[in-house]
């Protein structure tokens, strides 16, 4: 079916040093989402931010924050991420011993959930749990860095998930995530996905390009 394409810049890309100002100006850019990457060193190889940045980000716009956690074990870090001003929370499969109950929680706590495959994970990772899933994210590279090249073989994943998403009774998000430059837009919208995470290809430029970066992203 066709879908109104969403997107979500991550501030990963973004100068660090005005992060306030960073997320100001993609809102008025045209931004549907912010997307926040959460990363501890150890899923993996680099480190972030944690909830202290993204509460006190959080009064600097009314867009929804997509916190997107690689970190492991995530369990004990949801409530601070709620509390923190998440609207979706989104965990990789592999990042707690029992899927289906981390994102009990997160529905437990109010918040929309997402679920997130790493480019080696399957579908099948996530088949039974579909009932708790709001959004699903492909990873189109290696989590951890920015500025990374599209993994091409995820069009088929994307696809495939399309049509899985599809055969729920609730509406599902399909998300993609790195490596989305103008080119490969076009690839993952046509494979099915409808919500595009870009840090590098937003964020090019300075604030005077941000709404024709994600103008032409949409396009
Ligand atoms: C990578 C992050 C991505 C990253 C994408 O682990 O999850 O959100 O910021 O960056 P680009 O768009 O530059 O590939
Ligand atoms: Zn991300």
């Amino acid at each position: 079916m066709p879908q109104s394409i969403r997107i979500a810049p991550s501030i990963l890309a973004a100068d660090f040093a005005n992060l306030a100002r960073e997320i100001k100006a993609i809102e008025q850019a045209g931004a549907d989402f912010i997307h926040l990457d959460v990363m501890d060193g150890h899923y993996v190889p680099n480190l972030t931010f944690g909830p202290a940045v993204i509460k006190a980000l959080r009064p600097h716009t009314k867009l929804p924050f997509d916190t997107h956690l690689m970190i492991a074990p995530v369990d004990p870090y949801l409530e601070d991420y709620a509390a923190a001003g998440a609207d979706l929370i989104t965990i990789h499969t592999d990042s707690s011993p029992h899927l289906h109950r981390s994102l009990q929680k997160i529905k437990a706590l109010g918040k929309r959930a997402g679920v997130a495959l790493n480019p080696s994970s399957s579908i099948a990772d996530i088949q039974y749990v579909m009932e708790l899933v709001d959004q699903i994210l492909v990873m189109t590279v290696n989590p951890g860095f920015g500025g990374q090249s599209f993994i091409k073989e995820q069009l088929s994943k994307i696809h495939a998930l399309r049509v899985l998403a599809d055969k729920q009774s609730h509406s599902i998000d399909l998300a993609v995530d790195g490596g989305i430059t103008f080119q490969t837009a076009k690839l993952v919208i046509d494979a099915g996905a409808n919500v595009l995470i870009a840090g590098t290809a937003v964020f090019t430029g300075g604030e005077k390009y941000y709404a024709e970066n994600m103008k032409k992203l949409r396009s």
